[in-house]
């Protein structure tokens, strides 16, 4: 098999594009042939070392593809199968392993593309406005980077669910896809004052919800936004990381409440997995649900996906095809 691996962590120059002996699967394992990667943000942490993690690594969790074989204690799964996964251990290449506890399979009508392109950031988009802040017809969320793989998919999901949408967004036409997706509003959060604007945009309210992945640049003002007893959901730090916080803050600004989730506190038991995912796939089925997949590189210049999702050039998922050079 061949993969994407990091032997010394640093730029996206560090990765290399391996021959390895294929896995084997264990017990409660599968083997899968990926035929698509999703990219995540976090891939570019566990490569530049900020999120250490033992050496040498084959990089990526989110994949999708066909069963090639099973463990001895898989009874759910058969090779032939089309899956995915956010917890393919190690899915920058063209084989991988996963437990079958965190694979689902793939419905008809939906391609294995859609499914590894609408999955870890769909499940996301779906716990933060189904479970970490139940969005209704009443309820006022700001979301930056908005026109991103994340993004896009909570600009519907919100709407989907009554809310209206204030988005951010760093150019005009990722503030023209945001729109298509739904949002009501969106600001230029790298010209403009976003907190004075979303105060205007609702009457000096302020919103209920702000979804936070940008992180270090937008945390401070994303506080000021929020409406009294307001919801901040830190969940990502594209800019970097938010220097240590004073809980006081929370009480001044009006009562907040801030929240660091992660996927798999959401995704905690199969079945909460699995309900999730059925809703998710049935959105994308009924075209309820559009999935942007706004590039795609062949596995082996996997450093040319990193590069353009960190210099923010990306819309949508990215996603990685093994064999397409
Ligand atoms: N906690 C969870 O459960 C969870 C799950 C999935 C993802 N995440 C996090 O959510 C975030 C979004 O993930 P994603 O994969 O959908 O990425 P993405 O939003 O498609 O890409 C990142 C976007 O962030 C914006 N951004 C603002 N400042 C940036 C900077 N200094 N450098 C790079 N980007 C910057 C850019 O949009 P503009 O050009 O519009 O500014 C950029 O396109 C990531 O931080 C990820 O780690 C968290």
């Amino acid at each position: 098999m061949k993969a994407i691996r990091v032997h010394e962590t640093g730029g996206p120059e560090v990765l290399t594009f391996d021959e390895l002996a294929d896995p084997t699967p264990g017990p409660s394992e599968l083997l899968i042939d990926i035929e698509a990667i999703g990219v995540n943000f976090i891939e570019i942490y566990q490569r530049a070392g900020l999120y250490p993690r033992p050496l040498p690594l084959t990089l990526g969790a989110e994949a999708a593809g066909i069963v090639r074989s099973v463990g001895s204690n898989v009874s759910d799964f058969k090779p032939g199968d089309r899956v995915v996964s956010q917890r393919v251990k190690g899915a920058y290449a063209n084989r991988g392993v996963v437990a079958a506890e965190y694979t689902v399979r793939i419905p008809d009508g939906v391609t294995t593309k859609q499914a590894a392109a609408v999955w870890l950031q769909g499940l996301t988009a779906h716990y933060l406005t189904t479970s970490l802040f139940p969005l209704n017809a009443s309820s006022k969320a700001l979301l930056h980077a908005a026109a991103g793989g994340v993004g896009l998919l909570l600009c519907q999901i919100a709407k989907k669910r009554g809310a209206f949408v204030i988005g951010t967004a760093s150019t005009e036409e990722k503030r023209q896809l945001a729109r298509a997706a739904g949002a009501d509003e969106m600001i230029d959060y790298t010209t403009e004052d976003f907190a004075a604007v979303t105060r205007r945009i609702t009457s000096n309210a302020g919103v209920d919800v702000v979804y936070d992945s940008v992180g270090k640049t937008t945390f401070d003002k994303s506080l000021d936004s929020l409406a009294r007893r307001g919801m901040m959901a830190l969940f990502g730090q594209s800019s970097g990381p938010v220097p240590p916080f004073d809980p006081q803050i929370l009480n001044r600004k009006g009562s907040l409440f801030l929240t660091r989730p992660k996927l798999d506190d959401y995704v905690a038991t199969r079945d909460e997995l699995l309900a999730r995912s059925s809703e998710l796939f049935a959105w994308v089925r009924s075209g309820e649900l559009s999935v942007r997949i706004g590039a795609e590189f062949p596995l082996e210049q996997a450093a040319e996906a990193h590069r353009a999702l960190a210099a923010r050039k990306t819309t949508g998922k990215v996603l990685l095809i093994p064999g397409a050079a």
